[in-house]
């Protein structure tokens, strides 16, 4: 018996990949449901082999649905999340409305799958910031080993990151400049192509970005609210693919060879890291893997016990859909939750 599955946001660049993702891995669905906006009623989405036709949201009844992925912005979530946990089913939210809720579990399998558990309060459960979830696959596995104090991250995060419109506007303006046409930012404060903004979100009163404080804030409440982090966060002119430069300071010594043998063996992570030309990831060559991949390796001689290394990972895929996929394994792998129309 599988499980009765609604999609919320099935038309962004999120619940698109949340659609391949559930295909690919033979997720245990007996019903897709692909809801958007009222815009895209009526819309076709690709889901596996078959095509579903797309159902506003308002109109789509909850009451049979096991497990719902929400991936339609906060103002969506804030409204829809608790209205559909209260028809029974079991949330997955990809936006941050939920995340810093003490009562909602902020998940990244790899790193605090036990967490979980956690989701009958609210029925609940949230997705991470894509920046953050790549980054605490690669940090787990070292925090375990050596305890890390603190973090120094700065980020390369692609447009992909910012919904479909953001994709658009790079490639729109990219051609733009080859035909000298005026450029007009939109989505994003300045000029992306050929370009890059050291902002990402709204600024805050401490001078960081919102999504700088989503790191910090996200990586205590997943990996250990002990581990201190600050970030600077850049949107590049890449189209899917998030990058991370990522210093390092442990409680206890680490060299850069057991580090590179522990993330070998790490869930999630894939280490490629030969100090010659291209032995290293760059975001192009993540892109529809499922992988975190960790390259550039090595120990920072500038404090004690220091690392820096190059972090990179599909953003929809890891930072997104794929993660939101894996809570709903978790669950029903953990028998956490059953089918209601089996029951
Ligand atoms: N992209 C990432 O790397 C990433 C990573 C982590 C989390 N997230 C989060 O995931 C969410 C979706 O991101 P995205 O990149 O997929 O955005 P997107 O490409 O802009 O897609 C937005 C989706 O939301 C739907 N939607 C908008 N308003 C709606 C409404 N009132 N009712 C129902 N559906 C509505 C849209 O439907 P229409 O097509 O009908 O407008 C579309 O399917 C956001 O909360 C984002 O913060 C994104």
């Amino acid at each position: 018996m599988g499980y009765s599955v609604a999609i919320v946001g099935a038309t962004g660049n999120v619940g698109r990949e949340m659609l391949n993702i559930l295909a690919e891995r033979s997720f245990p669905g007996v019903d897709v449901a692909a809801l958007a906006s009222r815009r895209s009623q009526g819309a076709e989405v690709s889901y596996g082999d078959r095509i579903l036709k797309v159902k506003a949201l308002e109109h789509h009844d909850f009451s049979g649905v096991d497990i719902c992925l929400m991936s339609a912005g906060s103002a969506v979530s804030k409204e829809w999340s608790p209205r559909i946990a209260a028809a029974g089913a079991v949330v997955i939210d990809n936006s941050s409305c939920w995340r810093y809720d003490a009562d909602v579990p902020l998940i990244v399998p790899e790193v605090n799958a036990d967490a979980v558990a956690g989701f009958r309060k609210r029925g609940i459960i949230a997705n991470p910031n894509c920046s953050t979830a790549q980054l605490v696959v690669a940090l787990k596995p070292l925090h375990d080993r050596a305890r890390i104090k603190r973090v120094v991250v700065a980020t390369y995060q692609s447009v992909s990151g910012a919904g479909k419109e953001a994709m658009d506007e790079l490639f729109a303006q990219t051609k733009a400049v080859f035909q000298i046409d005026e450029i007009v930012p939109k989505k994003f404060p300045k000029r992306i192509a050929f370009n890059l903004i050291p902002q990402i979100d709204v600024f805050m009163e401490d001078g960081y970005t919102k999504e700088e404080w989503k790191m910090v804030v996200e990586t205590k409440k997943i990996l250990d609210p002990k581990i201190k982090l600050t970030a600077t966060c850049v949107r590049v002119p890449v189209f899917i693919g998030h990058s991370e430069a990522v210093n390092i300071e442990f409680e206890q010594p680490i060299g850069a060879d057991e580090a590179r043998d522990i993330l070998h063996n790490a869930p999630g992570c894939v280490v490629i890291d030969r100090p010659e030309p291209g032995g290293y990831v760059t975001p192009y060559e993540s892109v529809g893997e499922d992988a975190t991949y960790i390259s550039r390796i090595r120990e920072d001689a500038t404090v004690e016990n220091g690392l820096a290394m190059w972090v990179v990972s599909d953003n929809l895929r890891k930072g997104a859909a794929l993660n939101t996929v894996q809570i709903a394994e978790t669950l029903i792998n953990r028998g956490l939750i059953k089918p209601r129309k089996a029951a």
